[in-house]
């Protein structure tokens, strides 16, 4: 229970909902704000981004480790996934996290477990086409998280565009009471955006994925030029990455905040990538911004996204 999780001294590691919902009572309780970081583990560099924005957010930081089966289709990879449970304990207790929340899958999903969120519009186009089912899966468990931790403020990267505009409007929605963040993607110095699943990429297929990157900086570069039909930055995108042999699996211009098609991508538009490289799918996406438009409308930036 709750009442036995001291909050303070060293990072807690809880399993149960209740525990942790305890621990972020009692914090509020004392005046402290209470951000989450939900996670899937197998950390790097990106996710500690991510807790060191809830850190300067809140009193209390929670991060939650779940390999989340509803995520993942049949035939993907939750059975390969990456956990490293210790070594991610580690990297969060040097980080200062107050709570690791690891729960088990049978207190995520109690037998007879049958109640889904599902997000319409948002959810349908990108990963949602290509995943089905994926993002009511991301959704439910998010809301859930969201229900055992009670946070002010949750913490999620920008990499995953769509789950976090997923997310916003989840959140809308349910009036949940929760504030969103999303924080700029994280990448190597060589510009491939940090992931779990890059742990699977062989030396080669990692020069493949640095397609991603320019990719997008193609098509800003084209914007830059006055190129604002969508089309053209889809096929431009769509030549760069197939040229560094990875296999397309979408690259579209959408709306930034609706993910709808656009006629023009002009004032700013979404690129969004996804490829294989070898069996691993990878995804990266940038706001494109015309010519004289400020930066920082852009949305949030934000699917692996298990
Ligand atoms: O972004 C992720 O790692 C996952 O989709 C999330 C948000 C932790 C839900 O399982």
């Amino acid at each position: 229970m709750g009442a036995f999780v001291v909050w303070g001294a060293d990072m807690v590691t809880v399993q149960r909902g209740d525990e942790v919902r305890g621990v972020s009572r009692a914090a509020r309780a004392g005046g402290a704000r209470v951000a989450l970081v939900p996670t899937m583990g197998c950390l790097h560099e990106g996710h500690l981004e991510l807790v060191r924005a809830a850190k300067g957010l809140a009193g209390l930081t929670v991060v939650s480790i779940f390999v989340n089966p509803t995520q993942f289709g049949p035939g993907e990879d939750f059975d390969r996934y990456p956990r490293a449970l210790e070594r991610d304990a580690a990297l969060l207790r040097a980080e200062g996290v107050d709570v690791l929340f690891a729960p088990p899958v049978e207190e995520m999903y109690p037998p007879g477990f049958g109640t889904f969120v599902n997000v319409e519009r948002l959810a349908e186009p990108l990963c949602g086409a290509r995943r089905p089912g994926h993002f009511r899966g991301v959704a439910t468990v998010v809301a859930k998280l969201f229900h055992a931790v009670e946070p002010d403020v949750a913490v999620f990267g920008e990499k995953d565009y769509q789950q976090l505009q997923v997310i916003r409007r989840m959140v809308t929605d349910l009036q949940m009471p929760v504030t969103v963040v999303g924080v700029p993607t994280v990448r190597e110095a060589d510009g491939l955006a940090l992931s779990s699943r890059n742990t699977y990429l062989t030396g080669p297929e990692r020069e493949q994925a640095l397609g991603l990157h320019r990719a997008l900086e193609r098509a800003q570069g084209l914007m830059d030029a006055g190129e604002e039909r969508p089309e053209a930055l889809e096929e431009a995108a769509r030549g760069v990455l197939e040229a560094a042999g990875l296999r397309v699996d979408y690259a579209e211009v959408r709306h930034p905040e609706t993910l709808e098609r656009m006629d023009r991508a002009a004032p700013r538009a979404l690129l969004a990538l996804a490829a294989y490289a070898g069996q691993t799918r990878l995804i990266d996406n940038r706001v494109l911004v015309a010519p004289g438009v400020g930066e920082g409308g852009g949305g949030p930036a934000a699917c692996p996204n298990g």
